[in-house]
């Protein structure tokens, strides 16, 4: 048996003189020290031998087997310097390379322009309120003065949401943010309804109107309402707001027009409109030649509504304005297509 052992032991480490790759590396192993190997097969014949040749081989045996693994550990070691070598020849690594840039996130511009208007509106005097996307029929028709069935509403087509048994007062996706002035002015009144404390903010959001979707007309948009209640506000004080606004958000020299509107909710109502910042009032394709562009509705709040809001018509007035952030973006930078903010685009959405 020790004869049979030298000839293993020279076997396998002759053949692994030849051994070239892993794959040959991983078969020599399976063959010189796997399970049926000839140094196994004379491990398994143990039994055979005397006493006194026991110690013998199997000290030898020990030997041999550790002579092949000690071999097949040095030749995988010598194989994985000598891939490593390769590797880096090959991918040669140039470490003055400057890094790989991660594309930076960046604010979505319907998000930039509804900062700056809080900005603005911020240093004019205005808190933020928000106010909910789903509301009833009463908060955004009925308690600002538009009647069940009143023709106004057809202003602005509505989605509803399914809940039975709402009869005259249906739940809806709110079709404008001025429902928020209702729910701010009973919650401030609320605190004091004697003698509530006069109230200037902005609520900002998304309204939803079931619409033909143009260029100029989404079925969801963002809005910013403002809304100031107090003892003796007059016309002039909106005016006066609304033209500090154009100044502050669009240039000292910009000039604003009121244009008779019609608002159930106010009285009287106008159109705002602010000369082109395009074209400075000359005309051009923005303005579609006239001068001048429209950025929302405003008016004095309606005694009705200051009423529904627990303020006595009497001894408050009050004026609003709902203005669309995204036409202001629009226009400011010559962005055509409404659509473009929702479509998730990177190439439209990395020039912000
Ligand atoms: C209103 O929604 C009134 N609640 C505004 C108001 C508030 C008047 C307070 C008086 C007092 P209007 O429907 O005109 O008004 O909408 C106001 C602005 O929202 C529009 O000038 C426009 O910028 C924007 N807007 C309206 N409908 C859409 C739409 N479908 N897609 C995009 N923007 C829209």
């Amino acid at each position: 048996m020790l004869d049979e052992l030298n000839r293993v032991e020279k076997v396998g480490l002759d053949a692994l003189q030849a051994v070239q790759d892993e794959a040959a590396l991983e078969a020599w192993r399976v063959t010189h020290l796997g399970r049926n190997s000839g140094l196994m097969q004379v491990f398994s014949r143990f039994g055979e031998l005397s006493k006194e040749e026991k110690p013998v081989v199997g000290k030898r045996a020990n030997e041999v087997k550790k002579a092949l693994e000690d071999a097949y550990g040095t030749k995988a070691e010598q194989m994985r310097q000598v891939a490593l070598k390769r590797s880096l020849e090959q991918e040669q690594l140039d470490v003055t390379l400057p890094g790989r840039s991660l594309p930076l996130g960046r604010l979505h511009p319907d998000t930039q322009t509804l900062r700056e208007l809080y900005h603005v509106f911020g240093e004019m005097g205005f808190q933020v309120f928000r106010s909910r996307e789903v509301e009833s029929d009463e908060y955004n028709f009925q308690l600002l003065n538009f009647q069940i069935g009143h023709p106004a509403r057809d202003m602005q087509d509505t989605y509803f949401v399914e809940v039975e048994g709402r009869g005259d007062n249906p739940i809806i996706l709110r079709t404008h943010t001025s429902p928020g002035q209702i729910h701010a002015m009973r919650w401030i009144s609320a605190m004091n309804p004697d003698n509530p404390a006069p109230v200037r903010i902005v609520l900002p959001g998304m309204c939803y109107r079931y619409e033909q979707v143009t260029k100029r007309h989404e079925t969801q948009f963002e809005q910013l309402e403002g809304l100031a209640v107090g003892p003796g506000i007059t016309f002039s004080d909106l005016k006066g707001t609304l033209a500090d606004f154009a100044r502050r958000m669009f240039g000292q020299n910009t000039r604003t027009r009121f244009r008779a509107s019609y608002f159930p909710f106010t009285e009287p109502s106008a159109e705002y409109d602010v000369e082109c910042f395009i074209c400075s009032g000359a005309g051009c394709a923005v303005c579609k030649g006239s001068g001048w562009l429209e950025i929302g509705g405003c008016g004095m709040v309606h005694p009705v509504v200051l009423l529904n809001g627990g303020y006595d018509p009497e001894r408050y007035s009050g004026f609003a304005f709902g203005l669309g952030p995204q036409r202001m973006a629009m226009l400011r930078h010559r962005i055509e297509d409404i659509r473009y903010f929702f479509q998730n685009d990177l190439r439209f959405l990395e020039q912000f």
